[in-house]
This record gives structure tokens, C-alpha cells and sequence, in this order.
């Protein structure tokens, strides 16, 4: 399959995705969750390889909230190995092809060798330029805001700029602009608690689209869309084409 390539100035757009709808694919197939969990995650290696080359500089994917932890046992289980399987495997493959992993969210509450794996992942592909691949995982939009305004109170640094540099989770370093556009599969029309602060001039765009059948044909259709949205930023007529330009001004 090939895609249109749609350029972009330079550095590319940041898109960001709520990954929902692998529940109610399940039902419609085997009616194991799991199933659905194991679609989803193969889902994410198509998706992650087409996004440079739609003009994608930075891509957030919502894996697992810290609201996710309320459900059964099992599914969470099931959902944390699927992660620490997806970081084992495609470290080298995201290393060779550019891609820069970042895990995002709070460290807390994981198990050791998830975070382990974490860590391995981030160093291994630390060199990346062309693709930065954030994944959210067990993540607040709000404990990070909240986590970002302590670090800057402490360091006197309370600019809105200086607090989106640190909204990566624990106050850690974020290091990428804020979202272009956001996108939520499987039909819901929320947010979720996924990137508040970051999506404050971000486009909207929301399909009933289940996640695991979100294709790259699918992505290439929002981007699209995209392009032709008139960004404002609060100035009349069209002034900033992307975020970055927003923050620089
Ligand atoms: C998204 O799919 C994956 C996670 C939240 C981890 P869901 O599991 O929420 O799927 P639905 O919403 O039940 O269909
Ligand atoms: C949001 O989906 C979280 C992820 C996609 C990881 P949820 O399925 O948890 O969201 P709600 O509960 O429908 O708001
Ligand atoms: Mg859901």
C-alpha cells in the first residue's frame, strides 16, 4: 500500500491519539478483551510506521490512563504485558528507523520490570530524529499539570512555556510542542484526562472508527481534514499554521 505523502513545513505536526474502542472490537469478534487489547497493540506498529511519512513529527498515544487501573485484574495485566512485549520488540526497529520512544505518565505503580523495559527502550532509541513516539501510560493530564507547577514554583519558573516544558509525567522534561491534532477512535466524544494543557489550540477530530481498525488510510483521511481547518489562535482571519508558530510568537 502506498500513501500520499503530505507535506509539511520542517519539523512536522504533533498528533495526538485516545486509542479507545478495543473493548467493544473484541465484542464484535472472539468476545475476549484481550483480543481486542493484542488488535490495538498491532495496530500501533501499522500507525507508528506510516506517521512520518504523512508529515508526523510527534506522535502521543493514550495506552493506559490512571482511571484505567479501576478495571478487573486481568485486563490490566493483560494490558501492561502487551506494553513491556510492544517495548522489547520494537526497540530495535524504531532504533533503525529513527524513532525516538518516550514514555510518558507517572513511573509509580508499575512493576519493575515493565519500567525496566521502559527505560531500555527510551535509551536505545534515544538518538531518533525523524518520528517522536510518546506513549501515556498510567497517565493524568491533570497529575501532570499539577506535577509540572510544582517543578516550576520550586525553580521560579511559572511562564505557561516554562510549565509545558515539564508535562511529561513527575514532572519530568517534555519536549515536544503542543498537539495539532488530536484524534479519538471508537466514538466516544472526550478527552478522558488526555493532555489538557497541551491541546489548548489543538484540532478536534473524532471518528467511530474502532481502534484496532484505524488504519493508516484512516489517518491519512484526518490529516487531510486536517489541512483544511482554518487555525485562528484567537486572532481573526488565518494567522500561526501550526502550534509551534502559536507558542513563538
Ligand atoms: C482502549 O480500549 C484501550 C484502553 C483503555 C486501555 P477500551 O478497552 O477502552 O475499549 P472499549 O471502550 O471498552 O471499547
Ligand atoms: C481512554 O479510554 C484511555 C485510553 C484510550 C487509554 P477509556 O475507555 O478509559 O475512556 P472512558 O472511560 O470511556 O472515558
Ligand atoms: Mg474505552
Amino acid at each position: 500500500m502506498r500513501l500520499a505523502s503530505v507535506p509539511f513545513p520542517q519539523t512536522g505536526i504533533h498528533v495526538a491519539i485516545i486509542m479507545d474502542g478495543n473493548g467493544r472490537w473484541a465484542l464484535a469478534h472472539t468476545h475476549e478483551r484481550s483480543d481486542g487489547h493484542r488488535a490495538g497493540a498491532d495496530n500501533v506498529r501499522r500507525i507508528v510506521e506510516a506517521a512520518p511519512g504523512l508529515g508526523i513529527r510527534a506522535l502521543t498515544l493514550y495506552a493506559f490512563s490512571r482511571d484505567n487501573w479501576s478495571r478487573p485484574q486481568g485486563e490490566v495485566n493483560n494490558i501492561m504485558a502487551l506494553l513491556r512485549a510492544f517495548l522489547e520488540s520494537e526497540g530495535e526497529r524504531c532504533k533503525r528507523e529513527g524513532v525516538r520512544i518516550q514514555v510518558i505518565g507517572s513511573r509509580d505503580k508499575l512493576e519493575y520490570s515493565l519500567v525496566r523495559s521502559i527505560a531500555a527502550a527510551e535509551r536505545q532509541t534515544a538518538r531518533g530524529t525523524r518520528l517522536d513516539l510518546r506513549i501515556a501510560l498510567n497517565y493524568s493530564s491533570r497529575d501532570s499539570i499539577l506535577a509540572a507547577a510544582r517543578r516550576c514554583l520550586l525553580s521560579n519558573k511559572s511562564e505557561a512555556r516554562k510549565v509545558s516544558d515539564f508535562l511529561a509525567g513527575d514532572g519530568r522534561r517534555a519536549g515536544v510542542p503542543d498537539v495539532d491534532l488530536l484524534i479519538r477512535t471508537g466514538g466516544e466524544k472526550r478527552l478522558s484526562d488526555f493532555l489538557l494543557w497541551e491541546c489548548a489550540y489543538a484540532e478536534l477530530y473524532f471518528t467511530p472508527t474502532l481502534w484496532p481498525d484505524f488504519s493508516p488510510r484512516d489517518l491519512e483521511a484526518a490529516i487531510a481534514e486536517f489541512k483544511h481547518r482554518e487555525r485562528r489562535f484567537g486572532n481573526i482571519g488565518k494567522s500561526s499554521t501550526s502550534t509551534q508558530e502559536y507558542w513563538l510568537r
